[in-house]
């Protein structure tokens, strides 16, 4: 994903600018064609994204990625989420940066002549590059959509979720029960190959991924997201994490997906 000219990463772009783009009624959401709607981003657009790019640093630094700071999490009060929960889960997150960072470095030397899918270090590598790197995405998103007020989504967000699920009881009762049902994260994704918000769940950082999806809002259903504040019980945590919900955070990466989306480029001969 490093110094590639599109990335499907939505939080690549400036969320002021996202949010500056003028607002689409929910006919023109349902309706437009993703080739269409790239045309709207520019490549200067593009390319300025991509020098946002959240934990990748493009400079000749050794280690490309850089933790984001979540800091603002522990100076505001969450409903229903303490200052230690989050200080550990922040911890954890920083981990998987600095491990991407080692399996980036390692995958520099790595031996190519005893590659093999049963065991070889090659292997070890990809296979926990996806989980590392997943790990530092997710979690980002996850705090970033994390500190708002809750409530309900509003505008063009709100209309993709209601032609999805119904109304917003439904929503909202889909996704307690996804997050009930996985065992690592729920995404609220934009599905890129027929342009439509739908639910997604995840065992672990890199089972169960599928591809050209756009997360829109990230739930973190680890057991280590809310056993310091509530044990076992995950349906109280949920309840919490709905009071946290960032709509404005979701809202602006919907509107930067349907406008940007990833991916979608059609092979060159
Ligand atoms: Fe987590």
């Amino acid at each position: 994903m490093i110094n590639e000219t599109k990335q499907c990463q939505p939080n690549l772009i400036n969320e002021t600018e996202a949010q500056n783009q003028s607002e689409l009624t929910r006919r023109d959401v349902l309706l437009m064609g993703a080739v269409t709607a790239s045309t709207l981003f520019t490549s200067k657009a593009v390319a300025k994204a991509a020098s946002q790019a959240s934990i990748v640093d493009t400079s000749s630094s050794a280690e490309p990625y850089i933790a984001k700071d979540f800091a603002h999490l522990l100076s505001k009060k969450l409903e229903g989420l303490s200052q230690s929960q989050i200080s550990q889960h922040l911890k954890l997150y920083q981990g998987y940066v600095k491990k991407a960072n080692e399996i980036h470095r390692k995958l520099k030397d790595v031996d190519l002549v005893s590659a093999n899918p049963t065991y070889s270090p090659l292997r070890e590598l990809l296979v926990e590059q996806s989980y590392a790197l997943n790990g530092a995405i997710y979690h980002e998103y996850y705090f970033a959509n994390l500190g708002g007020k809750g409530g309900e989504a509003t505008g063009d967000l709100r209309a993709a979720l209601d032609d999805r699920f119904g109304n917003w009881s439904k929503f909202a009762d889909y996704l307690k029960a996804a997050g009930k049902s996985m065992r690592g994260w729920v995404i609220v994704g934009y599905n890129t190959r027929i342009n439509r918000i739908e639910t997604f769940g995840l065992d672990l950082h890199n089972v169960y991924t599928p591809a050209n999806i756009v997360p829109i809002l990230v739930l973190d259903v680890y057991e280590h997201a809310y056993m310091v504040d509530y044990g076992i019980d995950r349906a109280k945590y949920l309840d919490a994490f709905m009071q946290n919900i960032d709509w404005e955070i979701a809202a602006k990466r919907f509107m930067a997906a349907i406008k940007n989306p990833c991916c979608l480029v059609e092979p060159v001969a």
